[in-house]
């Protein structure tokens, strides 16, 4: 069987529940983007996936509505939320169109690392700005794209270390210029599903031409906790994170 976000949902949902560093990183850099108030905000969160930036968002006082195109991943939301309630609601729902969502109706739409999963960027993009309000932010994180690139590895030793240090092995950067689906051949990786591979200049001309306005931009260090799981990281930003502004 082909690895879909809904086919490896209880495993995703497991492993979150379970605490994956990675994960809490990729959702407290994209926390940072905002205020610690969120109070009367609404919010739409593109790519809920189990819930876990949805429910930090509501726990800041925001009224957050998840969605995402998995309906296992959304129904773990839903169990999530059962156990712990926060207020937020979630929807099955395409982030290409976000039907459920109307015009002119959200504060804010966040998308935790989901963006490199859509299939078309430039429709994301146009739902998003349709649902916001003028003024209205979208917050995003997405893998860094130059080091997360298909391909990108580690390479077997160091060679350009002045003393050499062959405990240091460096990042491979992979085919940053071949865009387009790609799947990471680990059973174990959570890229088995796929990821959508954009470069740099793809996100940033797609934000531009959709007349949002970059306000923020993210290249964080991994913390302690990711470095302890994943010693290799470290000098390596994971993640990008961003604010633009939907103008007028
Ligand atoms: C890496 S997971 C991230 C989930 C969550 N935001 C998190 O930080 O754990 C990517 C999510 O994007 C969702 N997704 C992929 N394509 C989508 C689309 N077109 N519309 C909505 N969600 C989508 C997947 O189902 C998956 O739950």
């Amino acid at each position: 069987m082909t690895d879909t976000w809904d086919t490896i949902a209880d495993w995703y949902a497991e492993r979150l529940r379970k605490g994956s560093a990675m994960h809490e990183f990729a959702r407290d850099i994209l926390l940072e983007q905002m205020p610690d108030d969120l109070t009367g905000l609404r919010i739409v969160d593109l790519g809920c996936g189990e819930g876990i930036v949805a429910r930090a968002l509501a726990l800041r006082g925001a009224g957050v509505r998840g969605v995402d195109l998995s309906p296992r991943m959304i129904a773990h939301a839903w169990i999530a939320e059962a156990e712990h309630p926060t207020g937020a609601v979630y929807t099955v729902d395409d982030g290409c169109s976000l039907a459920t969502i109307g015009d002119g109706t959200a504060d804010c739409v966040t998308a935790g690392l989901s963006l490199n999963n859509v299939v078309d960027l430039k429709a994301a993009l146009a739902a998003v700005e349709r649902v916001l309000l003028p003024g209205g932010r979208l917050v995003f994180t997405i893998p860094h794209p130059c080091f997360e690139a298909p391909g990108a590895g580690w390479a077997p030793e160091t060679v350009d270390d002045d003393p050499p240090d062959s405990r240091r092995r460096r990042r491979t950067v992979g085919d940053y210029l071949s865009e387009g689906f790609w799947r990471s051949g680990n059973p174990e990786g959570f890229r088995r599903a796929g990821n959508q591979h954009r470069t740099l200049s793809t996100y940033l001309g797609a934000l531009l031409d959709q007349g949002f306005a970059l306000e923020a931009i993210a290249e964080p260090a991994p913390p302690e906790p990711l470095r302890a799981e994943q010693p290799l990281r470290e000098g390596l930003p994971p993640f990008l994170a961003a604010t633009v502004r939907r103008e007028g």
